[in-house]
């Protein structure tokens, strides 16, 4: 009799452990989906950051009038889990009350365009642009892409953006 009854004791010990393990499996098994499920799904649903594509050119005063300034700016964009940051050229065209900025990047296959004598010219393939942007010639199809500019305290701040390339309108594509 007490054979049995501890055969029986022995049984539902093993019987508690093999559900007490599958539980703590489970609780870990749980947890490391939710770790896991918030390093890979968060980024898709991170609302966009509404100051983060506008970036600080510098004072307007410090930029030259009537010529055409090439500027650097580090842009952050969002890339997967972390950010990716880039360098961009702008050219700065600031005439009297005047000012636009103009991104470097040839709107035909996104060469880094140059000034030239008249204007502005892309060293790939020949596109060129008058000192307002518009297309004169070669096989670029537009103008140069303009960005959105804004003053803050006497300092300029450029919104920038990627256009689609070698096509005739612009459209934002980042
Ligand atoms: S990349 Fe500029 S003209 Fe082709």
């Amino acid at each position: 009799m007490s054979e049995s009854s501890s055969s029986l004791n022995s049984s539902e010990r093993r019987s508690f452990l093999g559900k007490l393990t599958g539980m703590i499996a489970a609780a870990i098994a749980a947890f490391l989906g939710v770790v896991a499920g918030r390093f890979t799904l968060s980024p898709a649903f991170q609302k966009p950051d509404e100051e983060g594509s506008w970036q600080i050119v510098g004072p307007v005063e410090e930029i030259p009038e009537h010529v055409p300034t090439k500027q650097s700016i580090v842009v952050s964009q969002p890339a997967g889990w972390g950010r990716f940051n880039s360098q961009q050229l702008l050219w700065v065209v600031r005439d009297d009350s005047n000012l636009k900025v103009f991104s470097a990047t040839c709107p035909h296959l996104g060469c880094t365009v140059n000034v030239a004598a008249s204007g502005f010219v892309c060293p790939c393939h020949g596109s060129a642009w008058d000192a307002n942007g518009q297309r004169v010639g070669g096989p670029a199809l537009r103008g140069l892409d303009t960005l959105n500019t804004r003053i803050e305290d006497g300092i300029l701040k450029v919104e920038y953006q990627h256009f689609k390339q070698g096509i005739a309108t612009k459209e934002v594509v980042s």
